[in-house]
Order: structure tokens, then C-alpha cells, then sequence
């Protein structure tokens, strides 16, 4: 889908006019890069963390849920090093006074780079019949070159953030020749951190207040309620602890819709596993995290994983699941195996133990962790935009349609009498209440049935049921599917069992 900004701005669009998502706040001109669900977008949403919680409670005997406070003790966020290190680096234009952050001007400047090397592919492509896209990459001078400088840029950007190094990442952006694009120019300020957690007061009284934090990642909720869990649930290592909330962080860019939002939902799960055991079950919940997304039939190269060759200093191996979105490749889910850590910092910090008793071993110790963590707003944009189509028919004419997954369209089928007369409104509404009960139904009778189907269509809707003359005589309805715009008649007492999701 590589970097398509004409798709991505109707993407944006589509989800506006069609009830999925509304820019927050909207009558007071909306607050940047925060977002609402509106009719159709709360039930994708919802269907989503339903697919997930479902895969990741409901299929595994060893991990349960839980649902903790955004609100938490602010020593836990000195204790996981968030105080201390959560931070982005940041650069201002003394000219146009705007602020951004350090590391995107680099990897901006990266993309450019990456936008050549595609056209050039494209102008290519054009160019030779039987083109092999992997040999011309390898071995076209310009391509060769521009991907040199990539790799360089791109190992130099990684080496300044892991060193904490501003004034290197000043004068890399100043060396690169980076400009404002605001101001065109390349008056920079400084490099400084800035710490992504919003504050705020808790108390009454202003004198006793208390600093507290949003929460950044729901993760350390579950790092603090590790000790109840494994005792009220009588979890045995392996098990694991899973989360689905809200999120907070003052990203400084904000930006690609609801890909980077200052206030998100994450869907988290903490493996707690036998210290030396942890790689292996690393590879393991790869693989199944992978195969859970390759479920939903959006196609194998959609996904890659990005491995981490730089480390956090407290995990030993992490990796990325990235998704073809509009704008290229970029993380989805972050698989991380976090060692004993969290746990380790949480003992320090609040002078408990919190350690496993390992009935097979006699041994008590402090488990590792896999963590498996993935944005709900970020799994939703990849649903949307890989289902959006401006398809065109065999008459000339074009529908928009959302290829959306059945199980997680936020109308599984609408009921259409084909006119409004002889009896098939009521018929129609008979049929909507029955199917109404067991999966999310819309009733329409405004407009001609083309139209209708349309609207369907561009909500994603699966199936449309009409009701027609040949029903008032035999009981029997057309089924019209999304995708295939086939249609075929199915008696009215078998409609349920024929709708599949
Ligand atoms: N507990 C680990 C953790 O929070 P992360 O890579 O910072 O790791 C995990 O975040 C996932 O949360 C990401 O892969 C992404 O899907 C989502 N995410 C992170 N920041 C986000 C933001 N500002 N807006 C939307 N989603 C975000």
C-alpha cells in the first residue's frame, strides 16, 4: 500500500461521513490528535477488543483478565523508570516557533528517501515486462545508493537515541541540512527531553495534592496486581494477565489520524514464565500473535516483523508486528521480553516481594515476562484502511465498499423491503426484530434498494436481506453479499443459520 496519501485522506474521510470517527470537540474546532467513535466506529471497536480478549482470556485456560485504575500510585512510575526516561527529544525553529520532535525530522527525512526509491521501482515497473522488482533493487546504481544512505542515516539515528546523545542528534539534523517546513529555515534550538506522561493533581486540597500520572501504558497495572492474581486465581507459571484500557501520553507529533493519538486504548497481556524460559516463549507468542492477525484474512503481506537489534536495557529480545498502513510500513504490536524487570523495580520500590513459589522446583523467584502489546485505535485503522475500495463495476459505475472482516463489521445485516408497499415494510420489520436478537441489524426503507445497498456497502455491512413480492407469497428473501454482490433466496426460518460470521 506504500505511502498513498491520496487513499489516506479519503480513508479519513470515509470514517467521518460515514459515522466511524469524529475529530474530538469538534464544534469548538477539535483538540489535536484527539479523537471519538462515533455509531459504527464504537462497534468496530468494540468487535475488535472482543476478537482480542477472546483469542487471548477466552482460548487460553492460563490467562486471565483484568480491568485496573487509570489512576495509580505515582511511585510506580518511578519504579518502571517512565519519571526518569519516558521521554521524546525535542527541537525547536527559532524562526517559526514550531516544535518537533528530534528523531522524526531524521527518520522524515528517511521517508523522502524511501518515496524516491518507489518511484523509482514505479517508473521501472512501467519500463520492463517480467520485472523483477527484488533484482532491480539490488543492483540499480541510484536505488543501491539511496538505500545506503538509509541504512546509514537510519543506524546513526539509532545509535544517538540509544546513547541519549542531543547534541549528536542536533548535529545530525544540521548535517542532514534539515529544514523547518514551516519557516524553510535551519535555525535550531537545542535538543531537549521531554516527558510524555500528563500530570495531574489528586486531592482536594491544593496543599495536600499530589502529583499523579495518567496511566502511559496499562502494562504496569497489571505488574502491580501480579501477587493478587497468582494468589486468588491460583495461577501456576506459565500464566499470564491480560488488559484492555485507556492510555495516555503528550505525544509532541501527533499525527496520521488515529495511528499516534494523546489519548488511546492498548490491549495488553504479561506472560509470567520460569526465569531461562523466556526466549522460548518469546518465539512462541510471535508466532501466535501473528497468526492471530493472519486470521482475519487481510493477507500475508500486510505484516512484517521488525525485529529490535537495539535493546531496552531491561529487555533481551523484542520485536514489532508492522502493518502495510497507507502511509508504508509501521508498528502495530510491540511483542517484548521484558526479563524480571517490572517485577524487580516493583519490589524495590514498594518493599514487598513479589515472588512465585515454583511447586515443581522448590524455588522462589521473581518470573520473567513476555509482554504482548497492541493499540486498539491502531489495530482499527489497519481494519479500515486495508477494507477501503473505490471498486469499479461492470457498468462503468463505482461503489466505495469496506471489505471488512464479517466477524468485525458493526452491522452484520440489513433488512430492506424492496418498496414500500403490500405489506413488505411490515414484513421486512417483522424479520429486522427476529434477526435483531441475535446480531447487530439495521432496518432502510428510504431511498431506491441501489442506494441502500450502497450505504451497506460503504459501512461494511456483510449481508443485505430484501424483502420482495415472491416473499408476501412464499417466505423466502434474497441474501445480497458485500463482496461478491452475489444473491441468492433462502427460506425466511433458515436466515440466521445461512448469515456467517
Ligand atoms: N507496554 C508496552 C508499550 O506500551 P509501546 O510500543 O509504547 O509499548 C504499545 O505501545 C502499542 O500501543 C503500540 O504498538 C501501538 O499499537 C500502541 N500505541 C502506542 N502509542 C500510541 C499512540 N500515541 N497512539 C495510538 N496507539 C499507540
Amino acid at each position: 500500500m506504500a505511502n498513498n496519501e491520496e487513499l489516506f485522506k479519503k480513508i479519513v474521510a470515509h470514517a467521518k461521513e460515514y459515522g466511524f470517527i469524529f475529530p474530538s470537540s469538534e464544534i469548538y474546532d477539535g483538540l489535536a490528535a484527539v479523537y471519538d467513535y462515533a455509531q459504527y466506529g464504537v462497534e468496530l471497536k468494540n468487535n475488535i477488543k472482543q476478537y482480542w480478549w477472546k483469542a487471548m482470556v477466552q482460548y487460553h485456560e492460563n490467562i486471565v483478565g483484568i480491568d485496573s485504575a487509570i489512576f495509580m500510585h505515582p511511585k510506580i512510575w518511578e519504579a518502571s523508570g517512565h519519571v526518569s526516561a519516558f521521554n521524546d527529544p525535542l527541537i525547536d525553529n527559532k524562526d517559526s516557533k514550531k516544535r518537533y520532535r528530534a528523531d522524526v525530522l531524521v527518520e522524515d527525512y528517511i521517508q523522502k528517501i524511501e518515496d524516491k526509491i518507489n518511484k523509482e521501482v514505479e517508473k521501472a515497473k512501467k519500463r520492463f515486462e517480467n520485472f523483477d522488482e527484488t533484482l532491480y533493487r539490488q543492483t540499480n546504481q541510484r536505488v543501491v545508493d539511496y538505500q545506503k544512505k538509509i541504512d546509514d542515516v537510519s543506524s546513526r539515528l539509532a545509535k544517538l537515541l540509544n546513547d541519549n546523545d542531543l547534541v549528536g542528534l542536533r548535529d545530525l539534523i544540521i548535517e542532514l541540512e534539515i529544514a523547518c517546513p514551516i519557516s524553510g529555515t535551519r535555525n535550531w534550538t537545542d535538543v531537549r527531553q521531554f516527558n510524555l506522561m500528563f500530570a495531574t493533581k489528586i486531592g482536594s486540597l491544593s496543599d495536600g495534592a499530589d502529583t499523579i500520572y495518567l496511566r502511559p501504558e496499562t502494562a504496569q497495572g497489571i505488574f502491580v496486581n501480579f501477587l493478587n492474581v497468582y494468589k486468588t486465581g491460583r495461577m501456576k507459571v506459565p500464566f499470564g494477565i491480560a488488559q484492555i484500557g485507556k492510555a495516555f501520553r503528550n505525544e509532541i507529533v501527533a499525527r496520521q489520524f488515529i495511528f499516534r493519538m494523546r489519548e488511546f486504548e492498548q490491549m495488553e497481556m504479561q506472560f509470567f514464565v520460569r526465569p531461562g524460559e523466556e526466549l522460548k516463549w518469546f518465539n512462541y507468542w510471535k508466532e501466535e500473535r501473528m497468526k492471530w492477525h493472519l486470521a482475519l484474512g487481510m493477507g500475508e503481506k500486510s505484516y512484517r516483523f521488525h525485529d529490535h537489534e537495539k535493546l531496552a536495557h531491561y529487555a533481551n529480545a523484542a520485536t514489532d508486528i508492522e502493518f502495510d498502513f497507507p502511509f508504508g510500513f509501521k508498528e502495530l504490536e510491540g511483542i517484548h521480553s521484558r526479563t524480571d524487570f517490572d517485577l524487580s523495580q516493583h519490589e524495590k520500590f514498594s518493599g514487598k516481594k513479589l515472588r512465585y513459589f515454583d511447586p515443581e522446583t522448590n524455588e522462589s523467584y521473581v518470573p520473567y515476562v513476555i509482554e504482548t502489546s497492541i493499540g486498539v485505535d491502531r489495530m482499527f485503522l489497519s481494519v479500515l484502511s486495508h477494507s477501503y475500495e473505490e471498486q469499479t463495476l461492470e457498468d462503468g459505475s463505482v461503489r466505495t465498499v469496506l471489505h471488512l472482516p464479517a466477524m468485525l463489521a458493526p452491522i452484520k445485516v440489513a433488512v430492506l423491503p424492496l418498496v414500500k408497499k403490500d405489506g413488505m415494510a411490515e414484513k421486512a420489520t417483522e424479520i429486522a426484530n427476529m434477526l435483531r436478537k441475535e446480531m447487530m441489524c439495521q432496518y432502510d426503507e428510504k431511498d431506491a434498494i441501489g442506494r441502500r445497498y450502497r450505504r451497506q456497502d460503504a459501512i461494511g455491512t456483510p449481508y443485505c436481506v430484501t424483502v420482495d413480492s415472491q416473499t408476501m407469497e412464499d417466505n423466502t428473501v434474497t441474501i445480497r453479499e458485500r463482496d461478491s454482490m452475489k444473491q441468492y433466496r433462502v427460506a425466511i426460518d433458515q436466515l440466521v443459520n445461512s448469515l456467517k460470521f
